[in-house]
């Protein structure tokens, strides 16, 4: 046979090998395509075994073409085999089996008080706040001095201090976790002009004996108004805003006069209790028919005369909420460490 005929051959071979090696699916027949393709009596041997028959030019040709073909059907080969092997160690069975049930997957959702944050953040944005964020380690200059809590007021004592380990260059600690959010009223209030309408959620930290209701560590979200004309109807009206966009449309507010340094007057807004409505007294409102939630007041003057503006023209109002307790009010939630256990039997009810 002639040189290109052989060629002809040996390709439609190889193109009909590896089409018959596609449909063999089982051991056996595996075996027979080897024996009939490449094993020593196959077809390929038999059309190399013309070789010497050919022209040497013709020998060359063919030989390197015929060893390409069998290095092919040899690998294919080898491939086919390792398959086959890997589907027979799921049992014979194809390797995926679709009507096996799907596995589980979890969702993940938001933490709880991510969600009440959010939810306080989007009921001042409503009414034209900016939601700023500060530092989690503050100085006493911004956390207290400047918020008319002067170094050994008995004030002090009415936020349980932790201090970092540092001192200043008069050898006093002047360096602490933010007790509050309170002290980004300062920075607010010394890097921009009014009209401002401010909202600060952030994380703070106290020196606390942990119980039910008072953990080391929680959120708290700070509010800060300020310009020509803000009066303590307009506290009053922002607030009760906030609470029935939180608490429901039929809420009623009380205020009752509170004492905080940098706010005069001082207030603290409490809501009609929602568990027991008729206001006859339960446990969630401790029998009382109220239940607080924030504390406010109308910026002190001296505060804002400490940052450069002047009372008679700028007032404003102030206020601060602790977002874990309102969560605690609206889920019914008894114990704030509760937050920060990451059990997800808790979490997974949100
Ligand atoms: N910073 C206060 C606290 O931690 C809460 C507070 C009360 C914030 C009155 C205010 C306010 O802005 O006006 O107890």
């Amino acid at each position: 046979m002639a040189g290109n005929d052989l060629i002809e051959e040996i390709k439609a071979l190889e193109q009909n090998a590896l089409i018959a090696l596609d449909e063999a699916q089982s051991k056996e027949s595996l075996e027979e395509w080897r024996i009939s393709y490449i094993g020593r009596k196959g077809a390929l041997t038999s059309i190399l075994r013309q070789l010497p028959s050919l022209t040497p030019e013709d020998r060359r040709l063919l030989g390197s073409i015929g060893n390409k073909v069998k290095t092919n059907l040899e690998q294919s080969f080898a491939n086919a085999e390792q398959s086959l092997t890997k589907s027979a160690n799921t049992n014979g069975n194809p390797s995926v089996d679709v009507t096996m049930p799907g596995r589980q997957i979890s969702i993940g959702k938001l933490h709880p008080t991510t969600q009440i944050l959010r939810e306080i953040c989007d009921a001042f944005v409503g009414m034209g706040f900016q939601v700023v964020e500060g530092p989690e380690v503050e100085w006493d200059h911004y956390n207290f001095e400047k918020l008319n809590i002067p170094k050994d007021h008995p004030a002090r004592d009415m936020w349980d201090t932790l201090w970092i380990d540092y001192e200043n260059d008069n050898r006093e600690k002047s360096m602490l976790m933010r007790t509050h959010t309170s002290p980004m009223q300062v920075r607010i209030m010394e890097n921009s002009q009014p009209p401002l309408r401010v909202l600060v959620p952030g994380k703070c930290y106290r020196y606390e004996a942990t119980d039910a209701t008072h953990e080391s560590q929680f959120y708290q979200v700070e509010g800060l108004v300020v310009d020509q004309g803000i009066t303590f109807a307009n506290l009053k009206g922002t607030l009760y805003e906030f609470a029935r966009l939180l608490f429901g449309t039929d809420r009623k507010v009380r205020f009752r006069v509170d004492y905080f340094p940098f706010v005069e007057p001082g207030a603290e807004m409490a809501i009609d209790c929602f568990s027991c409505s008729n206001g006859e007294g339960c446990r969630v409102c401790k029998g009382t028919g109220w239940i607080e939630i924030l504390g406010a007041g109308m910026v002190n003057p001296k505060v804002l005369e400490g940052l450069g503006y002047d009372p008679s023209i700028y007032t404003g109002f102030a206020f601060g909420m602790g977002p874990e307790r309102i969560a605690m009010l609206k889920y019914g939630i008894d114990d704030i460490r509760l937050f920060y256990s990451n059990d997800v039997r808790f979490l997974s009810q949100f």
